[in-house]
């Protein structure tokens, strides 16, 4: 059985070198070792941008042509665009009923990109189920492994919890949830108050300590036998029968890849190469390349740590000519535009194949947009199954009667 894989990315423009070299290359290694829906989120994209919504449709079509001209392959992985599979949302919705307030207040990134993103209103209720949207693109699909960034781990802790609350709630028949209701009854209010306090603990702030000290605790109580200790425990860790499968990060390297000026590789900082550049203005941007400024004079050794190329060269060069780039950098043996030549050779062959296969996906519309709906059918088709487990559980499958 191959494990499912699940990840999204937000149409927000064309993407560059450092999403190749980040992202697109590691989903073209999984899909041939798992079973991968890859989606564009075109929802996700509405959270902050819902007041400009001119470019999206431009941009989730663009997105697809340039994942296929890297190389993710439709008969290998699922590509989709996640609007057009509305489990997504009713998913999110009912999720909604049971996520606390105070796990999406707790997001790093909501106030830090609030902040950031200073010139939008972001005191949105979407904004703020930010997580709880991918909550529901991930567990949609019983998703074991999330191919994600550093910066999105805290939403996958959430969809971790959730998955582990949903389950908690629902995931036990009527029989259990009497007895740990007898059990509690048992315990008397203030030994509860105290096992919520570690329920909590554990629940919310993931603190192992609590479990072994809730098992500390319940054997202290007189009257609850061993057998309803152990119910106890696996109530206050949230085990119920597991209806929704909690999902793993799989944390993806950070790319090696700098941007042109040093800093991370980001749109915002005008420092990429687009994957569709043109070959002139790619010459031009690496020609123009800032480079260790201790190198004032051709004469003037340098650091390679220092430079921007460097990294460049860590992604781009062989061995062998890193040592060319070391000894003749150090030694003032190269000047910095013979040192930049090779990488400004591999970043165009690299790109070419890749700029010819987005033309070729541009110039057919109609065959692109029945790679889409052929996805999106795939992904309704797996993600109905999990639905009416979810519609079931919630006391939504009124059709098998009266309760
Ligand atoms: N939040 C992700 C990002 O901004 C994109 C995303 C949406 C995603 N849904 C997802 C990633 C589900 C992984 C799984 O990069
Ligand atoms: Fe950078 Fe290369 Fe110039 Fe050294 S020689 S400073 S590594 S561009």
């Amino acid at each position: 059985m191959k494990e499912i894989i699940v990840s999204g990315m937000r149409p927000t423009g064309r993407l560059h070198i450092g999403h190749y070299h980040g992202v697109l290359k590691n989903w073209v290694r999984l899909q041939d070792q798992g079973e991968c829906y890859f989606f564009v989120a075109d929802w996700h994209a509405l959270t902050t941008h819902y007041e400009s919504v001119e470019g999206i449709s431009t941009a989730v079509w663009d997105m697809l042509v340039e994942w296929l001209a890297v190389g993710i392959d439709p008969d290998k992985a699922v590509l989709f665009i996640q609007s057009h599979v509305p489990q997504h949302a009713e998913l999110a919705l009912l999720l909604g009923m049971l996520t606390p307030l105070s796990w999406l207040e707790r997001v790093p990134t909501f106030k830090d990109q609030q902040e950031k993103l200073r010139e939008r209103d972001l005191a949105t209720f979407g904004f703020l189920g930010y997580p709880l949207l991918m909550t529901a693109d991930i567990l949609l699909y019983e998703a074991q492994q999330v191919p994600v960034g550093a910066d999105q781990v805290a939403h996958l802790e959430i969809s971790r919890e959730l998955a582990r609350r949903f389950n908690s709630f629902y995931g036990r028949d009527a029989e259990t949830r009497q007895q740990i209701e007898k059990g509690l009854q048992a315990m008397g209010k203030r030994a509860v108050k105290t096992f919520t306090q570690l329920q909590q603990r554990f629940q919310q702030n993931g603190d192992l300590l609590a479990v072994s000290e809730a098992a500390e605790f319940l054997r202290q109580q007189s009257g609850l036998s061993p057998l309803m200790q152990a119910q106890l425990l696996a109530h206050l860790e949230g085990k119920g029968r597991e209806i929704l499968r909690e999902p793993q990060a799989l944390l993806t390297a950070a790319s090696k890849l700098p941007g042109l000026d040093g800093q991370k590789m980001s749109k915002s900082y005008g420092n990429t190469i687009p994957l569709q550049e043109d070959p002139e203005l790619i010459r031009k941007k690496i020609r123009t390349m800032p480079t260790d400024p201790a190198r004032v004079m051709r004469t003037d050794p340098g650091t390679p740590e220092k430079c921007p190329v460097w990294g460049f060269h860590q992604v781009y060069s062989n061995e062998e000519t890193r040592n060319w780039v070391r000894q003749g950098c150090t030694s003032a043996g190269i000047g910095c535009l013979d040192c930049k030549q090779p990488v400004i050779e591999a970043v165009l062959a690299e790109l070419a194949p890749i700029r010819e296969r987005a033309e070729y996906w541009a110039a057919r519309p109609a065959q692109l947009r029945e790679i889409a709906h052929a996805g999106a059918q795939r992904a309704r088709n797996r993600a109905e199954p999990t639905m009416e487990k979810v519609r079931s559980a919630m006391g939504l499958a009124h059709e098998q009667g009266f309760d």
